[in-house]
């Protein structure tokens, strides 16, 4: 595979890195994780092209994420942010009486943090990065992230930093893809070279014990294909909400801590590739037009393993300036403007943002009016019927 958000310029095709995408699964401590991994500065840096604030309904739900957070704090809060991106969940908490922190390593992100006068660092969080911090803020009530904490491959070094950060009744608030969500859905374009950890209770759990932590509660989130958003305290401070044990249960039971269910994980995957390209061949064959709506970093992983290119997709629209103008990862489809989708409709837009679905379909009236159609692949190939809303779980 190629680097996933490795949106390139035609001199750049030649030097492309390449390397293998494989997941293994523990069954000693039940993490499922990438096999092989890329040093973190090759994929987070002053190139990195993801911007979170693309997404109005983001903003909304780190709104209530921050909420959430706040309502724990006691006087004089401090919050430390590990991944903060362009600010998205960060500006929630820049307000009088608290004071915030973004440890942020990826500098074309940081500096639309910045310029937008949030306090951030750049800098890779882990337990060096946590004892300078501490020596200068002192210690946090709350160390928050999203999206983030499954992309650090030493976690351990991540763990201690955050154990080094928190004041003893502190929490450490995350969410991230959940692999519950990852298998029942089929969702294998959550599997790319940033996402190195596919987080279970089950696994976590076993981590954290390590560092004297453990599960809060647990609670499901319907964004980015299904999440969980993790609360996580010093043991015997915090009094844990039942989710935790039942989200145990519901592992156990569904089979997450047995390999046989990743063996037929792969099955299901090679079997939604098939249809994939079936449907999109058959409608080529039939002379229709698909372009690609969103150049997530997911799809690079689709887009390669199905041996998808510009034969098949015209282009991919997206609204990020930094990727506009590039070429998509590996098979080198144009990347293009939101306007060159809305100018000249396609007959089909295959979803590569699916997980945006909801917000997507919503905005995308005139397109279905005109007769278009959004194609998914998650969690089956098909052809989206207009009324068809929700394209994620609920
Ligand atoms: N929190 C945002 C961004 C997620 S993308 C959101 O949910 O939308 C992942 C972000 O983590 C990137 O901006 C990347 O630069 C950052 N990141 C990667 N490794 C990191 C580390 N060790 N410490 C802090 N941030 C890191
Ligand atoms: P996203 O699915 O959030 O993440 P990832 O890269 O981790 O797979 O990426 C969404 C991409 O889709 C991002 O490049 C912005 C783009 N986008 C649009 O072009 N239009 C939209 O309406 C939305 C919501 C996103």
């Amino acid at each position: 595979m190629p680097i996933a958000n490795g949106f390139l310029t035609p001199e750049q095709f030649k030097m492309e890195q390449f390397s293998e995408l494989a997941v293994g699964y523990c069954p000693s401590c039940h993490m499922v994780q990438l096999t092989e991994l890329i040093e973190p500065s090759t994929l987070f840096n002053e190139s990195y092209p993801y911007f979170s604030s693309t997404s109005r309904r983001m903003v909304e739900h780190f709104k209530g994420f921050a909420q959430e957070v706040s309502q724990r704090f006691g006087a004089d809060p401090f919050v430390l942010e590990v991944g903060s991106n362009d600010g998205i969940l960060l500006q929630n908490f820049a307000r009088p009486g608290c004071r915030h922190l973004g440890v942020e390593p990826s500098r074309s992100v940081a500096e639309a943090a910045i310029q937008r006068g949030l306090n951030t660092t750049v800098d890779f969080f882990n337990e060096e990065t946590a004892r300078r911090l501490r020596a200068q803020h002192g210690p946090a009530d709350a160390v928050v992230g999203a999206n983030v904490i499954c992309h650090i491959p030493a976690i351990r070094s991540l763990l201690a930093g955050v154990e080094i950060m928190l004041k003893p009744h502190g929490l450490f608030v995350f969410e991230e893809p959940y692999l519950g969500d990852i298998i029942r859905l089929t969702a294998y374009d959550q599997i790319y070279d940033e996402h190195i950890f596919y987080f279970s209770a089950v696994a976590l759990r076993h981590v954290f014990d390590e560092f004297g932590l453990e599960i809060v509660d647990a609670s499901p989130q319907h964004v980015h294909g299904g999440s969980m958003r993790w609360t996580i305290g010093r043991k015997e401070q915090h009094q844990p909400t039942p989710a935790a044990e039942r989200l145990i249960e519901r592992e156990i039971d569904g089979g997450l801590t047995e390999a046989g269910t990743y063996q037929a994980f792969a099955q299901r995957v090679a079997s939604s590739r098939t249809a994939l390209v079936q449907l999109l061949e058959g409608l080529k064959q039939d002379g229709k037009r698909i372009t690609g709506y969103g150049a997530t970093s997911k799809s690079t992983t689709t887009l390669n393993y199905c041996g998808i290119g510009p034969d098949i997709i015209d282009f991919i629209s997206d609204t990020t300036p930094a990727k506009q103008g590039r070429f998509s990862p590996g098979r080198h489809i144009p990347i293009k403007p939101y306007e060159a989708f809305k100018n000249h409709y396609p007959d089909y837009a295959l979803l590569l943002a699916w997980n945006h679905g909801e917000e997507i379909i919503a905005n995308e009236g005139s397109f279905l009016a005109s007769g278009g159609r959004f194609i998914s692949y998650v969690p089956t190939a098909r052809v989206l019927e207009p009324s068809e809303h929700a394209v994620g779980p609920r």
